[in-house]
């Protein structure tokens, strides 16, 4: 049976209902090794306090240390008359030390400092897993882009061909945007190295306990909360968490979305490795991107645990409610989610075949190049707004002869302008409109690869 931690002023216990209501202990037990280490670092302000002796101390970590091993050998798990993880683990102290020395333990904290603390010290501990999968998706796209530094792909904008660039600059794409995710991560963690222990209910502790020497034992490099009402009552660190798994989701659902679209038999860009690909239990020829869908389909659940969070933040007064209790889920959801979804993504990443002549065929294909003539127009001193004008009659042209660019003749070009000189052909091939674009950011091989390398030397130094 459960050791209620608040039954002095009860005449009867909690109805049945109530405690099936109250319950956490069946998703907060993964905290259990965060309370323990709290424990210890509390037992140790006690003890500095003077309000545990050097025998009495001795005897607590020894059985905070008995403790913590049954739990991890799940020889002690918390149940449903627990309610939570705190008061499943208070009796396993008293258990274990019996009533005495276990019932002294609980002094100057509460379970809303404590929840405050574990929860950051969770997510700190997956926030940097997290990165770490990250980082290894980022150099499996490195690495894609590496092994195809010269291929040519259309470049899109509303879907539509736009201009040529390198598939290497385009995979590189993603590769920032999961770097600035990567990035959130470890600003967060660093916001989030703010202890609030000994912050008590919500107003402090009177027994003279030092909340920074906690935070220190607990390896928060901030030292301890400035606030303790803000300390017990503030989930932004949640939220914010909550956006960066979601962001990271978003940007995997947008890297799927392609894998998806260029793995179809009319984009034939891709084709994905066997053992990142799924069957069909009816169509013997299919083979299904289950992977990227999975991540897209994913990303739409993460989302969901960032505004139902949100949701339950809004509004709430000062300091600890109840309602806080619905704050652990979704992130608990968003950090499973991830770590079970990177892995896989990544391996389909790594393993994935590209297929070059498709992407180079496709390259200059729905005049693509356009932009090259109005541009190599303006090199000869004609005003943009008429070289525009000029290259879409190009397009014009070819599209009521049915050819494409660099198949209008001399003639042609010179009727529809005197400045189209033949010397335009220069432009109209895709090596060429790639080497042009050799500004910082740009599309040509040697700026595709000096960004390449900051890349990677950032990646180096994470
Ligand atoms: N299970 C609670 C939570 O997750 C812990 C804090 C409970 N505090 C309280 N006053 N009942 O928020």
């Amino acid at each position: 049976g459960g050791v209620r931690l608040w039954g002095g002023r009860f005449a009867s216990g909690p109805a049945e209902a109530l405690a099936q209501l109250s319950a956490s202990v069946h998703f907060d037990w993964r905290l259990a090794p965060y309370d323990i280490a709290g424990s210890r670092a509390h037992a140790r302000a006690l003890h500095t306090a003077g309000l545990l002796t050097d025998g009495e101390l001795a005897r607590m970590r020894e059985g905070l240390d008995r403790l913590e091993a049954d739990v991890a050998d799940g020889s002690f798990t918390g149940t449903v008359a627990d309610e939570d993880v705190h008061t499943a683990l208070e009796r396993g102290l008293l258990e274990r030390l019996g009533p005495g020395l276990g019932g002294k333990l609980r002094a100057g904290r509460s379970r809303n400092d404590q929840i405050a603390t574990l929860f950051r010290m969770y997510l700190r501990d997956h926030a940097r897993i997290i990165g770490g999968l990250l980082a290894e998706l980022q150099q499996a796209l490195v690495g894609l882009a590496e092994a195809h530094p010269a291929v040519a792909m259309p470049g899109r904008t509303h879907l539509q061909h736009a201009q040529p660039v390198l598939f290497a600059h385009h995979v590189l794409a993603h590769v920032q945007a999961l770097s600035r995710d990567a990035e959130r991560l470890r600003q967060w963690d660093a916001r989030t190295a703010v202890s609030p222990y000994g912050s008590g209910a919500l107003a402090g502790s009177s027994l003279g306990l030092d909340p920074e020497a906690v935070a220190a034992d607990l390896g928060f490099e901030h030292g301890s909360s400035a606030n303790s009402i803000d300390g017990t009552a503030s989930r932004d660190f949640v939220a914010e968490f909550a956006f960066v798994t979601a962001m990271i989701g978003i940007d995997l659902s947008r890297i799927a979305e392609e894998v998806i679209i260029w793995s179809t038999e009319e984009f034939s860009f891709v084709t994905l490795d066997d053992a990142f690909s799924t069957g069909s239990s009816i169509m013997p020829q299919k083979k299904n991107p289950d992977v990227a869908e999975l991540a897209r389909g994913k990303s739409g659940r993460l989302i969901g645990n960032l505004t139902g969070l949100l949701a339950t933040l809004k509004a709430l007064p000062l300091a600890y409610n109840r309602d806080l209790q619905e704050d652990k889920e979704p992130v608990f959801d968003s950090c499973d989610t991830l770590e079970v979804l990177l892995p896989a993504f990544t391996g389909m990443m790594a393993t994935l075949t590209v297929h070059r002549e498709r992407m180079e065929e496709l390259a200059p294909a729905g005049f693509s190049l356009a932009t090259d003539i109005a541009e190599w127009l303006v090199r000869q001193g004609v005003p943009f707004r008429e070289a525009h004008e000029t290259a879409g009659e190009c397009v014009q042209e070819c599209e009521r002869n049915g050819i494409t660019l660099d198949r209008l003749t001399d003639e042609q070009f010179a009727k529809i302008s005197p400045h189209l000189t033949p010397e335009v052909r220069t432009v109209l091939d895709v090596p060429g409109a790639l080497a042009a674009r050799n500004g910082r950011g740009g599309t040509a091989p040697e700026a595709v690869a000096v960004q390449l390398a900051g890349v990677k030397a950032d990646l180096a130094v994470q």
